[in-house]
């Protein structure tokens, strides 16, 4: 036996008792005539004490003990005399009486701590250290807790877990696809999934009814904190159902991980935004409702001053940020830097400070009175000590830069706390995007997804203000899951595909499998996808999603420890048929 308790596990009832632990050197102390040994394993710390008047030669051996040496040590359990607090293990400490090294180690290139001194691409070279720190094991502690939970919750529901296959051909989620080549067949390649859409709608119509799967997608896009060119969806497909029992079923399983992983119970319904009220109150279709702060329109107070910039700006809106009428003119110009940054992309920022006194200063009060601008305060509901933001320009865009101001003031504020979690669905999305470049319509969603039966009549006449039935779960301003009913008859999807530019044989050629099945009786049905990955750094409170995956990616999608990707053999390539024609 290599051990008989784990470093986590001696409590002051042990004392007294011979025991043997294995594990590694976190730190070695020499102080005089006795040698304290930090010993680590994934369950905790347990320190180890090496006297020289006891046992000499053992006090020797551990003097020469390196950090990270795998170690086997017998001992008797003691109490402490000066206890350790912040450790469970700290009233106890073994006696040794016999050390054996199982293994050396190199000295390790950063400190397994969690404040370690390695940088990240340090890190990821050498990860499996990095997982050996107490913070990042606890990220994939939390994530296996989570699918355990998630299997548990949709078991109960009577999902069954189906497995679909990983080479197969292009699924159209909106990314570029990741190729395999085919040695069998030259010439031809396989698709890695962005998504099983298309295998979970065939598992309805083979009559599964529910189907999940914890699954790897794969998807070819630039990579951000909350993205990872293969990920994890928690995928899931139901069948004779409608959005509402879609969204009773996930918002089920939402309020059932936080409350058996968090301990948080979620007790009332979680709230409904259209995507319409999510882009007129937030200009974001994933609006972080942590805090208030919702948008102002004010453009048809702004009219007619004479004032250029609101004048010839289709939209003007504002936020109202609490309390900061006493910005100093350096803060004001710190906002008006961050608005610029090309990240957000605004011209310029206007403001009016509504003095605690009652009185109103304005960056544009040369163009307004006091009575106009207190028109806009009204409308806002601003208090005396509020600040008004404003920016014009085009609708969309400006929204979106508004939607970055106000994130930053909520940031500004201490109003973004990670453990304090605000859920609700987006409903009700647009079908249909239009994109300018190419001049035609994109799927929003994808286009499996079925419009609402009322906009039916306006697939043809009003394609672009078709509603979708289709709906995303968003938590503190991320976008953690999303689905939708499909469309199940073939006659539909056909006019669908056509909408969006695909010939009927550019639709057979790609989507022919799945034509084919919706003629073998289709029932209706629906689902969605949550992030797992994001849905783990959510709760964990993390900004990015590569602290809870144990191997990721970094931002050139590389993963430095294998340093993948690489050149293959000409022999490999030669086999599959393919030539290189690289840039110099
Ligand atoms: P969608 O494309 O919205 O829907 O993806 C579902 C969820 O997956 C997560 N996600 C990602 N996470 C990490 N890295 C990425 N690159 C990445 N891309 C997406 C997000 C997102 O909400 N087949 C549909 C679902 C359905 O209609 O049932 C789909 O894949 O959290």
């Amino acid at each position: 036996m290599y051990r008989t308790n784990t470093c986590g596990e001696l409590r002051m009832a042990h004392v007294g008792q011979k025991v043997t632990l294995a594990g590694w050197v976190q730190k070695v102390r020499k102080m005089g005539g006795m040698t304290f040994v930090d010993l680590r394993d994934r369950y905790g710390i347990t320190q180890l004490v090496f006297d020289s008047e006891r046992e000499p030669q053992l006090f020797e051996q551990a003097n020469h003990l390196g950090r990270e040496y795998v170690i086997q040590v017998e001992g008797t359990v003691a109490e402490r005399t000066s206890k350790n607090a912040n450790i469970p293990t700290g009233d106890v400490e073994i006696i040794a009486s016999s050390l054996k090294v199982l293994n050396r180690s190199d000295v390790p290139p950063f400190t397994i701590e969690d404040a370690t001194d390695g940088g990240d691409d340090l890190r990821m070279k050498y990860r499996y250290l990095d997982l050996r720190r107490g913070c990042v094991r606890r990220n994939l502690e939390l994530r296996h807790r989570m699918a355990f939970e998630i299997r548990r919750y949709l078991d109960s529901k009577g999902f069954l877990e189906v497995e679909t296959p990983v080479l197969i051909k292009s699924t159209p989620e909106g990314a570029r696809d990741f190729v395999v080549p085919s040695r069998m067949n030259p010439g031809q390649f396989y698709a890695l999934p962005q998504s099983p859409q298309t295998f979970k709608q065939l598992l309805m119509v083979s009559g599964f009814d529910r189907y999940f799967q914890i699954v790897k997608c794969f998807r070819d896009e630039d990579l951000r904190a909350d993205r990872q060119p293969e990920f994890t969806q928690i995928d899931c497909e139901m069948s004779f159902v409608d959005q509402e029992d879609v969204l009773q079923m996930f918002e089920g399983l939402v309020k059932h991980i936080f409350k058996y992983v968090k301990d948080i119970d979620f007790t009332e319904p979680f709230p409904r935004m259209t995507w319409a009220d999510a882009m007129r109150l937030y200009g974001s279709d994933k609006p972080d409702t942590r805090f208030g702060m919702t948008f102002v329109e004010l453009k048809d107070l702004t009219e007619g001053s004479g004032f250029s910039v609101m004048d010839s700006a289709p939209y003007v809106g504002a936020i109202v940020a609490p309390g900061c009428a006493d910005y100093t003119r350096k803060q004001l110009d710190q906002l008006t830097d961050f608005v610029k940054r090309p990240q957000v992309g605004a011209k310029g920022m206007m403001w009016v400070k509504y003095e605690a006194d009652g009185s109103i200063k304005s960056s544009v009060g040369k163009f307004f009175t006091d009575d106009q601008l207190r028109t806009w305060l009204e409308r806002g509901e601003a208090k005396p000590g509020d600040l008004m933001l404003i920016l014009a320009g085009d609708t969309m865009a400006t929204r979106k830069q508004l939607c970055e101001l106000r994130l930053e003031m909520g940031s500004r504020l201490g109003l973004r706390d990670p453990q304090n979690f605000s859920c609700l669905w987006v409903i009700d999305f647009p079908l249909f995007e239009w994109d300018e470049e190419t001049q035609r319509y994109y799927a929003m969603h994808h286009p499996f997804t079925s419009p609402n039966p009322d906009d039916i009549d306006l697939l043809d006449s009003d394609t672009g203000a078709v509603r979708a039935t289709a709906y995303d779960m968003v938590v503190n301003g991320n976008e953690l899951g999303g689905g939708s009913i499909r469309i199940h008859d073939a006659e539909l999807q056909n006019k669908m595909f056509r909408l969006l530019g695909l010939s009927e044989e550019d639709a057979q050629y790609k989507f022919g499998f799945l034509m084919n099945a919706f003629r073998f009786g289709a029932p209706p049905h629906g689902g969605l996808a949550f992030g797992f990955d994001r849905f783990v750094s959510i709760l964990a409170g993390l900004d990015s999603i590569r602290d809870v995956i144990a191997f990721p990616k970094n931002n050139s999608g590389r993963d430095m420890m294998i340093d993948a990707p690489s050149a293959i053999d000409p022999e490999q390539l030669t086999e599959l048929a393919i030539s290189l024609d690289l840039p110099e």
